[in-house]
């Protein structure tokens, strides 16, 4: 996406967490985000110019010896920087501090006290306050020209700055929600710190966005990939609006679709005024996907087969552009980005080397998923589609561990229509869940008989950034009905458990 007109605060990433959830943050407070390795060469970095820089934690001791390091080059730019967590320390070791190991070691809430009011990042702030702490290293002596500005009990130095240089750093975590006040510390950063103007809103993007796809796409066709998730559903609503007829939006039923679910795809976008396509290519997916059970390996051989499909529907439209909804999230966690592979999303591998393609067109590439949904509904998109939970662009196939078969891709529908229904009908909803069938057998008793069948897995988080996300606590009464159902209904499940894991350590998906 074109920024060349905002301001822009990078994110440089040290193997944190919480990168996204900085760079969320920033854009929260209007100022446009973007997040980069850590070692970017600093001409690189000249030449976007951001108006500030933040340095992100990591899990790092800053004396490792694999551990990312910098250059002092960084900090004399003029340009004003932040450093959080391994960021700090990183701060401190390069300009001639000295970091070492907690005497305490802080994990979790630990209440801080901001020193010195004149600090510019607590302007307007609490001086007694709750953080977010988790590092096992402390800055013991700030370097030449800085000054600690808080403490807590076991950390004599939680935040250190030296105004003159513009450079600030905290060893607590402003970007989570649990230290209170957090995003009125970065909002301290971006507008008293680097003089941000708040010139980011997604209004902007939409204009922009509408006329690099015009400056790129010309009078060619665009075919896009249509799942009917958010991102694609938004994707065909802007794409529809910058070039009204040049759009084909195929949807390839890859038939690891939930129950039902590509009928409904097929009546929400019929009617609209884009080609609608559906492509039933089932056979073809589970063909491929035989005998597969590494996850990894089943992810790539959909995206690859996701792109042969599309580029043989739309043959007719030689020298078209490929389409996708692909997002920043995705982007990020693909290492492309970082270099650091988390799981590689079907969509971010890019076009295969013999395409017939001409190009990618992803207008939402450089924008997480709240800016996604919120373009969507200024776009004027139906809130069940704008709102609708994530489903992987593999679909069931990362929820069927294992081998992936019709029978057990129909044993998973089933279940997970069932827990579906009945969270429905107990009015309960949650950010995300879904079923998911293991690979793992394990003995039952019906009527008089044994059984041997399948555990199947229930998953349902509470989450608003789906980098980080905590279970939900599903009552036990709805837990019942869902687990005999599934296991009086569905044949082949003969014990249900409920996934009681947070991200980290799990992920939200089992694959
Ligand atoms: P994980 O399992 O990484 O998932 O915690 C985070 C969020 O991303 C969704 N997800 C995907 N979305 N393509 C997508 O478009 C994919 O390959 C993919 N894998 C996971 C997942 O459902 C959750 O919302």
């Amino acid at each position: 996406m074109s920024t060349e007109n905002n301001q822009t605060v990078v994110v440089l990433d040290f193997g944190g967490q919480y990168k996204e959830l900085i760079a969320r943050r920033v854009r929260e407070c209007k100022v446009h985000s973007q997040i980069l390795a850590g070692n970017t060469p600093i001409d690189a970095l000249k030449q976007i110019a951001p108006i500030g820089i933040i340095l992100t934690g990591g899990p790092h001791s800053v004396y490792a010896a694999d551990s990312p390091h910098t250059v002092k080059e960084l900090f004399e730019m003029g340009i004003p920087i932040l450093g959080i967590c391994y960021g700090m320390q990183l701060m401190a070791y390069t300009l001639g501090g000295e970091v070492k190991p907690c005497a305490v070691s802080e994990y979790g809430t630990v209440s801080a006290t901001y020193d010195d009011p004149t600090c510019a990042l607590f302007d307007g702030l609490k001086s007694e306050t709750v953080t977010l702490m988790s590092h096992t290293d402390y800055v013991a002596r700030v370097p030449q020209g800085f000054r600690g500005v808080a403490h807590t009990a076991d950390c004599p130095t939680a935040a250190m700055c030296d105004e003159a240089r513009k450079l600030y750093a905290v060893q607590f975590h402003p970007e989570v929600e649990r230290t209170r006040e957090g995003t009125k510390l970065l909002r301290n950063f971006l507008y008293k710190v680097c003089g941000a103007k708040g010139d980011y809103n997604i209004d902007d993007v939409i204009e922009k966005q509408i006329k690099a796809i015009r400056e790129q796409v010309g009078d060619h066709q665009v075919v896009l990939g249509l799942s009917g998730g958010v991102d694609s559903s938004v994707c065909a609503a802007i794409l529809e609006k910058a070039i009204p007829g040049q759009l084909t939006c195929i949807f390839v039923d890859h038939g690891m679709m939930r129950k039902n679910e590509g009928d409904e795809i097929e009546r929400a976008f019929k009617g609209k005024s884009l080609n609608f396509v559906r492509v039933d290519a089932e056979k073809r997916f589970l063909g491929k996907l035989a005998g597969v059970t590494e996850p990894e390996r089943k992810r790539k051989i959909i995206g690859e087969e996701f792109v042969r499909v599309f580029e043989e529907e739309s043959s007719k439209f030689a020298g078209s552009f490929l389409a996708q909804g692909t997002i920043y999230p995705d982007v990020v966690e693909s290492g492309l980005t970082t270099g650091a592979v988390i799981k590689s999303h079907h969509n971010v591998g890019g076009l295969p080397k013999d395409t017939k393609f001409i190009g990618i067109v992803e207008p939402l590439r450089y924008l997480f998923k709240d800016e996604v949904r919120a373009l969507g509904r200024r776009l004027g998109l139906d809130e069940t589609l704008v709102s609708r939970q994530p489903f992987p662009g593999p679909g069931l196939a990362v929820r069927c561990i294992g081998e992936i078969t019709k029978e057990r891709l129909d044993i998973l529908r089933d279940a997970d229509y069932i827990y579906r229904e009945e969270l429905a009908k107990a009015g309960l909803a949650y950010d995300q869940f879904f079923a998911v069938l293991t690979d793992m057998r394990t003995v039952g008793v019906m009527g008089d008989g044994r059984t041997y069948n399948y555990v199947l897995g229930l998953r349902a988080v509470k989450t608003s950034d789906f980098m980080t996300c905590e279970y939900a606590h599903i009552p036990y009464e709805t837990l019942d009905v869902v687990s005999s159902r599934i296991v009086n209904e569905v044949k082949g499940v003969s014990r249900v458990v409920y996934d009681i894991t947070g991200k980290p350590p799990a992920t939200i998906e089992w694959e």
